[in-house]
């Protein structure tokens, strides 16, 4: 059984949650473009706003959100199926990276992190499911990061979210593939945004976030589960993790000096 893609863009009901910036405000653009109606959510009103300035009339919806509270979630779905009367896609990019080692370990981040990058999607799951399983319809896209695959340096609390972020998602698709709805799973290696401008080293195989945004569409376009991009480096963080511990380990104080 192979779940569904979406061959048409056109009117479908998307819900961005992160669109203000890098991968998710690029999701938006390339979706409104090809004649998705999109409701623009995460903090910041201001650059929704702006975004939704470039579409048509009509075709967004501005519904500012933190994912850290479930009832900003539940009213901006009401808001959606108010105007729209359901959701084609649930697109959950928003994530919160603060690098973090374990000699300057701080529980405030971690908390936070998980807060927003594991609890935020778990909420807005939570929230559409009902309606895509009355349905038997409906797709549900979660950005997590390579960095879920296995243990890497400075990613102290963001690795276990995201790791987490794995596990929901495969879950998710065992219960929802013979329900008639669709996971997708998302697994980004390095993509030049606000969140990585950060980060002071040469980052390997980077890519911006529009060839992220075609990457997310075309693999949700496809029905696939396991949506991972650039494949070069992908697809050699797949083959590390299958790799025994001490040469595992071995390889990434070899080759990632961070
Ligand atoms: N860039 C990379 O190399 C990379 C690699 C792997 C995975 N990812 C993942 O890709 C996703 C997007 O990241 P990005 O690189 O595009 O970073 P970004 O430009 O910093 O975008 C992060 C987005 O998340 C939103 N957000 C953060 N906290 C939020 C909250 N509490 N409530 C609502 N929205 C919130 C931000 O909006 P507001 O600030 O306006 O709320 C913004 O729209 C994240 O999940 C990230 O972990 C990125």
């Amino acid at each position: 059984m192979k779940q569904a893609g979406i061959a048409s863009w056109s009117g479908k009901r998307v819900w961005v949650i992160g669109a203000s910036s890098g991968i998710g405000e690029a999701c938006s653009t390339s979706l409104l473009a090809a004649g998705a109606k999109v409701a623009l959510s995460a903090r910041r009103i201001e650059r929704l706003t702006k975004l939704a300035s470039t579409a048509q009339i009509n075709q967004t919806l501005v519904l500012p959100v933190d994912v850290t509270h479930r009832e900003q979630l539940e009213s901006a779905y009401q808001h959606i199926l108010e105007n729209w009367g359901a959701l084609d896609l649930l697109l959950f990019v928003s994530g919160l990276y603060v690098p973090l080692r374990a000699d300057q370990f701080e529980m405030d981040i971690a908390e936070q992190t998980i807060d927003a990058n594991l609890l935020g999607p778990m909420r807005a799951v939570a929230i559409v499911l009902p309606e895509m399983l009355q349905n038997h319809a409906g797709h549900i896209a979660i950005v997590g990061s390579v960095a879920g695959y296995s243990g890497l340096p400075k990613a102290l609390a963001y690795g276990p979210s995201k790791a987490g972020i794995i596990n929901f998602c495969e879950t998710l698709y065992y219960d929802l593939l013979p329900q008639g709805i669709s996971v997708h799973m998302i697994s980004p290696g390095f993509v030049a945004t606000e969140a990585t401008a950060q980060n002071d080293f040469e980052m390997p195989a980077l890519i911006t976030a529009e060839q992220a945004a075609k990457e997310i569409i075309v693999g949700i376009q496809n029905g696939e589960f396991d949506i991972h991009f650039p494949k070069r480096f992908s697809r050699f963080l797949k083959f590390l993790r299958i790799l025994p511990y001490p040469l595992y380990f071995w390889f990434v104080r070899r080759f990632v000096q961070i």
